[in-house]
């Protein structure tokens, strides 16, 4: 079968079985033309407590299908690929985080999406990359543990300088990796384009870039900037969704390695073996993990909105 047929299969299957596919924007082009979202991890979080289907199929890593499970209890949620999980949501678990806390007990633990049901359990209030400086502010107490990702913890610290941000050693390997002479080589490469990154590159990256946001931030900068030529300093997929979206535009990786295999795990057969109940993972939770889970999600989209 080609893909344009298989897509069309998985078109017509998700419709007889009543399955929303969400997609993260760092999934690949053919499993973006069949979603029926896409989104970074805030907009997806948002979407999945409207979804109006029975059952949801969650396109993306681990922590994004639970985060689905904990907003829609009743529906049932599949992660497309059982092996795709997130590193940096499996860094700190939740004895590491209860220890800490009673070491900072005056302390607003924000916990970054990126981490496991079992740990949002203890968490006050959580975040995605794109709400996480407005959640900071909007929050009544100046003193927060960040977890699990120092990187973007950093950024936020700088974002909201009123504030006291304890952090801890955590983080993306992938844009962990980004080195800054690495933006210094892209720069001399191509002198006119501007360069947006994720706020999980180091400090010494963030520090170089013309704008710093989320996946989908980077994606709406870069479509309305009059700028011609971008440097793309998160996962590659954003950089091909770009150039597909964008023709009269130039986007070049900021580095070859920017490539999360998790997020690649999935691929177009993956969704379509899913669909025909062969392949794939149902998400199940316990009852006391999502309502104590839910809170800080629901905390996220209250101030993050
Ligand atoms: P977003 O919050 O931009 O969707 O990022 C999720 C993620 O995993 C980044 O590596
Ligand atoms: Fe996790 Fe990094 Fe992959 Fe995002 S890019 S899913 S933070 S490993």
């Amino acid at each position: 079968m080609n893909i344009y047929d298989m897509q069309q299969e998985i078109l017509r299957l998700k419709k007889e079985k009543d399955m929303c596919i969400l997609a993260h924007s760092y999934e690949a082009r053919e499993i973006a033309e069949i979603a029926d979202f896409v989104g970074d991890s805030y907009a997806l979080s948002v979407k999945a407590k409207s979804v109006p289907n029975q059952n949801v199929l969650m396109c993306g890593v681990r922590f994004m299908a639970e985060t689905v499970k904990i907003l829609s209890p009743e529906k049932r949620v599949f992660l497309s690929n059982p092996l795709a999980g997130c590193p940096m949501a499996e860094q700190m678990d939740k004895p590491m985080i209860s220890q800490v806390k009673e070491q900072l007990p005056d302390y607003t633990v924000m916990a970054y999406v990126n981490t496991t049901a079992e740990l949002k359990t203890i968490a006050d209030v959580c975040v995605t990359s794109s709400s996480a400086v407005k959640i900071a502010k909007a929050l009544d107490n100046d003193k927060i543990l960040f977890i699990p990702d120092c990187n973007l913890g950093s950024f936020v610290a700088k974002s909201v300088p009123e504030k006291t941000v304890k952090l801890l050693q955590g983080g993306c390997p992938i844009h962990a990796a980004v080195r800054p002479d690495e933006v210094k080589a892209a720069k001399a490469l191509h002198p006119d384009a501007l360069v947006l990154v994720h706020p999980e590159c180091v400090p010494g990256v963030v520090e170089q870039a013309d704008y710093v946001g989320s996946t989908s931030g980077i994606m709406d900068f870069a479509k309305a900037s009059d700028a011609r030529e971008f440097i793309i300093g998160t996962e590659i997929s954003i950089a091909e969704h770009l150039q597909y979206d964008c023709p009269d535009k130039m986007f070049y990786p900021l580095t070859k390695t920017l490539i999360c295999q998790n997020m690649k795990a999935t691929t177009l057969v993956d969704v379509y073996r899913v669909l025909r109940g062969e392949f794939g993972e149902e998400i199940l939770l316990d009852d006391e993990t999502i309502a104590q889970a839910r809170r800080c999600i629901d905390k996220m989209i209250e101030l993050g909105g």
